[in-house]
């Protein structure tokens, strides 16, 4: 998907620098459009080495007749090309401009000339966002079809607590992918995704967890929503903002995952099971917390139940995809699992191996299909893979379930 990703002078601005690299790494090609005002904040040359593209500046910043003319052209091609506009900080300033047709300066003429889907991030002072000027403003873009991602709520640059601060800015890439994406081929389809780790108490203050940070969970749940599925994603405890139009629940333990997963089985289309769930609990942790001694300490667990295999039991003709976490033989592992808790494909990946897998923002896997295929998925960001899984889950429920 190609974005115009559009920056307005305000302090938000360096936050749109990681907008940039989370667009990239959802696979769009990006072109920045600075403000004047934004580059008071914040230089081309940060964008130009995230997104490998030349920063277009201001309209009437060029210096000889020709390079006006030229660059008084470039509004208009770089309005064709371009799917979507994304303006983030969508200043108070660059909201009265856009409502009112002023088009002074080459981001503000290409949104005129702009005919693709925009959406705004407005991010400003609380009283400038409650201003009626500025509400007036709002009102008017939502109505002529502009998408607008209000602001959090929150501690902001000028002191003040309220509304005004720029959402996530993965948040704002999901959005962006999810109205933007031409493709919805998972209209209709309810999926059922766990995602994260999960955290089994020993006493109140302590538990035992893993190095899943839930990324690849997060992708998978932000593209199928993105691809215009329903999506819960059932979440262990993570780091990560909920993706844009998913539903998220959120559980700790393997049990409260086991029931929060159960609960959703009988909507669901495709189930996703990415959680690296503790495979072992402590069955009854003290109400207190342990307390040192000198002495050797040992601590009693117990198996949790697998979900997946469960899942496995109940799933009728739902799609079942199953994660293996392994360190050695991956085919063969991923497809013994496949066959143990009868899921329809296993994404198999080696976690070993460096800069792929737990924490990374990358992902290199070996899709094990139940057709007796085994498809190889070179290294690309998670959102990258998500969308290859996605694609396969489509083809293989053909293949599995729709022969008639
Ligand atoms: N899984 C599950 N419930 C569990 C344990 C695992 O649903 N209690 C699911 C995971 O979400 C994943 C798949 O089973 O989709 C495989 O998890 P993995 O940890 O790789 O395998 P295990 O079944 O735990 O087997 P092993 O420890 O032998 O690798």
């Amino acid at each position: 998907m190609n974005v115009i990703l559009g920056v307005g002078g305000g302090i938000a601005a360096y936050k749109a620098a990681e907008l940039a690299r989370a667009l990239m790494e959802h696979g769009a090609s990006v072109q920045v459009v600075l403000t004047a005002a934004a580059e008071e904040f914040i230089r081309p040359l940060t964008f130009a080495a995230l997104t490998n593209r030349k920063v277009i500046t201001d309209l009437f910043a060029a210096r000889s007749a020709e390079e006006t003319l030229a660059s008084s052209v470039e509004h208009i091609r770089a309005a064709q090309e371009n799917e979507v506009l994304v303006v983030a900080p969508a200043t108070a300033d660059l909201l009265a401009k856009f409502a009112h047709g002023l088009a002074p300066d080459f981001l503000t003429t290409l949104y005129l000339a702009f005919t693709g889907k925009v959406i705004l991030a407005p991010a400003m002072n609380t009283n400038m966002w409650n201003h009626p000027a500025t509400r007036d403003n709002i009102e008017t873009l939502a109505a002529r079809g502009n998408y607008i991602l209000p602001p959090d709520e929150g501690l902001l640059a000028c002191g003040t607590t309220g509304a005004g601060r720029l959402p996530d800015p993965a948040r704002i890439a999901d959005a962006v992918m999810t109205i933007g994406h031409p493709r919805k081929d998972l209209d209709g389809e309810v999926l059922v995704i766990s995602a994260g780790p999960t955290q089994e108490a020993i006493d109140p203050v302590r538990f035992i967890s893993n190095r899943s940070s839930g990324k690849m969970g997060y992708a998978l749940a932000a593209k199928a929503a993105a691809r215009g599925a329903r999506v819960v994603l059932v979440s262990g405890p993570v780091n990560l903002p909920g993706p844009y139009g998913v539903e998220v629940v959120s559980v700790r333990s393997a049990a409260e995952m086991r029931d929060a997963v159960m609960t959703h089985l009988e909507e669901a289309t495709i189930i996703i099971k990415s959680a690296a769930v503790a495979d072992y609990y402590v069955a009854n942790p003290p109400p207190q917390k342990i307390k040192k001694t000198a002495a050797r300490m040992s601590i009693e667990l117990d198996p949790t139940a697998d979900i997946l295999a469960e899942l496995g039991r109940k799933k009728g003709d739902r799609l079942l995809i199953g994660f293996a976490a392994e360190t050695q033989n991956l085919v063969q592992e991923g497809r013994r699992k496949m066959e143990t808790k009868n899921c329809d494909m296993v994404v198999a990946n080696l976690v070993t191996r460096e800069g792929a897998g737990f924490e990374s923002d990358e992902n290199e896997v070996t899709l094990v299909l139940r057709t007796g295929e085994s498809i190889q998925v070179p290294r690309m960001s998670k959102f990258e893979v998500a969308d290859k899984i996605l694609d396969q889950a489509l083809k293989l429920r053909l293949a599995l379930y729709s022969r008639t």
